[in-house]
C-alpha cells in the first residue's frame, strides 16, 4: 500500500494544478453550449497519466473514453463520471469566483470541484500512480466521462443503447460522485433514486386582469395551480396520486442496511438552521433513500416584483421533480401524474422534462468487499453502507446496457455543497480518493467474478 500512497502524497501539488486547469473551464451543459474544449482537455490529462484517450461524438457533447488495457483475461472496471457542471448561480453568493479555483482552509472552492471534476480525476491520477509505483494495475481500466450529466445524459444514453462496444466487456462500473455520509466516514453505495421532472401549465383568461374590475367572477390561475397541487398530497403529507406507488418494491435487506445508518438530526437542523424535519429522526434515511418524493421545484404566476400590482394572474406554471425508488418506472409514473392532473384540469399542459430510472445493485456483488477494504484502509475508518443515494445518476443505463453491478463511492466531504454556491472539495478527501482508487486498481484483479 505505502509506495503508491507515498507517491500520491508527493505529487499532491501537481494533481491540484491539473485539477485547477480543468476547474477553470466553465463547462455548464444546461445552456446547450458546446463543451468540446473541455472534453479535449480531459482527454489530454488522461494521456499524461498513461491512458489512451479518444473522444466519442454524440448528439450532444463528446464522451471522453480512456483506457489502460492490461490483459484481456483480467476483469475490466469502467469508471463513469462527468465533466459538465451546474450553472454557478449568482456570483455575489460565492466568496471566490466559481471558475477561479481557490484553496481556503484546506478545501478547493470552485463549481465542479466535487461534482464531478475533482472526483473523476482521482481515477486518472490513481492509474498513473499505480503505473509509476507498481507497474500495471490488476484490472483493465476504462473511463467513460460524459459532458451532459447535469442536463439529462442524452448522448451517453444513446451511446449505451446503440453500440457501447468500447465498454461492453465491463465487469464493474465504479462511480465517484456525491458527498459522503454526514458522519464524515467513507461511504459505499449500491444504487440511486431515479428522477422524473415535470412541468404543469394552466391558463384561465387570455390576459392578466385588474383584480378590482374582474376579481370575484374571474378564475385566478395562481389559485387554480395551488388547488391542483394540493390534490396531489394527502393530509399526512404523503403523495396522493393514484397508482404512484404501485411498483415500489424495497427488499428487506435494504431496510436492514438503512436501519444501521447513523443519524444526527440535531446536527443537521443546526447546520441548515431548520426548526423541524418532516419525519421522525429515526425515519430520516428511510425517507431520504427508500421512499419516493414529490417536490415543487418552482412556481411562477402573477406579479412577484417589488411593490404591489393588483392583478388576477391568467397563467401559472409549476415545475416538479419526483425522486423514484426501485422498481418505479419514470414513464409509468409520468402517466399516473398526467392522468391525475387531467382528471382535475382537462385543459392543463403536462410536459415531461427528463428522467433517470432508479438503480439498485445486488448487495452481494463480489467487488464490494474490495472497495469496502480500500475505503477503510485509506481513511482508517469504518465505511458507512447505503442501499441507495438520494440524488440521481444515469447509472441504471450503465447497469442495464452493460449488465454489470454499479457501485457509487463518493470521494467528496459531506458539506461539498454540490449545485450550491461555494461548492468545495476538501484536499484530504481528494487525496484519499486518489488513494482509494489506486488500492482498488491494485486489488480488484483478485476478485473471483
Ligand atoms: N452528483 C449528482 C448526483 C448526486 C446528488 C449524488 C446528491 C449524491 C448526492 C449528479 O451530478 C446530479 O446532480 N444529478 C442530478 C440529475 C438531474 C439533473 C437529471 C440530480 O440528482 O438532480
Ligand atoms: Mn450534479
Amino acid at each position: 500500500m505505502s509506495d503508491t500512497i507515498e507517491y500520491i502524497q508527493e505529487n499532491r501539488d501537481a494533481y491540484l494544478e491539473e485539477l485547477f486547469e480543468l476547474l477553470a473551464v466553465p463547462s455548464v451543459s444546461t445552456t446547450g453550449d458546446r463543451l468540446d474544449g473541455c472534453a479535449k482537455l480531459v482527454a489530454d490529462v488522461c494521456r499524461r497519466h498513461g491512458l489512451e484517450a479518444t473522444l466519442v461524438e454524440t448528439v450532444g457533447n463528446p464522451i471522453v473514453y480512456a483506457e489502460r488495457i492490461v490483459d484481456e483475461s483480467k476483469p475490466t472496471v469502467v469508471f463513469y463520471g462527468h465533466y459538465d457542471v451546474q450553472p454557478p448561480g449568482a456570483e455575489e453568493l460565492w466568496d471566490s469566483p466559481p471558475f477561479d479555483p481557490t484553496i481556503r482552509d484546506g478545501s478547493i472552492y470552485a463549481r465542479g470541484s466535487g461534482d464531478n471534476k475533482g472526483q473523476f480525476l482521482t481515477h486518472v491520477f490513481a492509474t498513473g500512480a499505480v503505473l509509476e509505483t507498481e507497474g500495471e494495475p490488476s484490472v483493465n481500466v476504462k473511463l467513460l466521462i460524459e459532458g451532459e450529466e447535469e442536463s439529462g445524459s442524452t448522448g451517453l444514453i444513446e451511446y449505451l443503447e446503440d453500440d457501447p462496444s468500447l465498454v461492453a466487456d465491463a465487469d464493474l462500473v465504479y462511480v465517484a460522485d456525491g458527498p459522503a455520509h454526514q458522519s464524515g466516514r467513507p461511504t459505499l453505495i449500491y444504487g440511486n433514486r431515479g428522477i422524473l421532472s415535470v412541468e404543469i401549465r394552466l391558463r384561465e383568461a387570455n390576459t392578466d386582469l385588474h383584480s378590482g374590475n374582474f376579481g370575484g367572477p374571474i378564475p385566478n390561475a395562481a389559485w387554480s395551480m395551488v388547488e391542483l397541487l394540493g390534490t396531489m398530497r394527502d393530509s399526512a403529507g404523503g403523495i396522493a396520486i393514484e397508482g404512484f406507488h404501485e411498483d415500489v418494491d424495497i427488499p428487506k435487506r435494504a431496510r436492514e442496511m438503512v436501519a444501521k445508518i447513523p443519524v444526527d438530526a440535531a446536527g443537521l437542523k443546526t447546520e441548515l438552521d431548520l426548526a423541524e424535519l418532516r419525519v421522525d429522526p429515526d425515519r430520516y434515511y428511510e425517507s431520504l433513500l427508500l421512499e419516493p418524493t414529490l417536490t415543487i421545484n418552482g412556481l411562477e404566476s402573477g406579479y412577484t416584483g417589488r411593490g404591489k400590482k393588483t392583478i388576477v394572474p391568467h397563467e401559472a406554471t409549476a415545475k416538479l421533480d419526483m425522486r423514484l425508488v426501485p422498481d418505479q418506472s419514470p414513464e409509468t409514473v409520468f402517466e399516473r401524474v398526467r392522468e391525475h392532473v387531467l382528471a382535475h384540469r382537462a385543459d392543463a399542459d403536462v410536459e415531461i422534462h427528463g428522467t433517470f430510472p432508479p438503480m439498485s445493485t445486488s448487495l452481494d456483488t463480489p467487488f464490494a468487499e474490495t472497495v469496502y477494504g480500500a475505503l477503510s484502509d485509506v481513511w482508517s475508518a469504518e465505511p458507512v453502507e447505503l442501499p441507495l443515494l438520494g440524488g440521481s445518476l444515469p447509472a441504471a443505463y450503465l447497469q442495464r446496457e452493460l449488465g454489470t453491478p454499479v457501485l457509487v463511492v463518493p470521494y467528496a466531504n459531506p458539506d461539498q455543497g454540490n449545485h450550491s454556491p461555494n461548492e468545495h472539495l476538501d484536499v484530504d478527501w481528494f487525496e484519499n480518493g486518489i488513494g482509494t482508487t489506486a488500492m482498488v486498481l491494485k486489488r480488484l484483479g483478485r476478485v473471483d467474478r
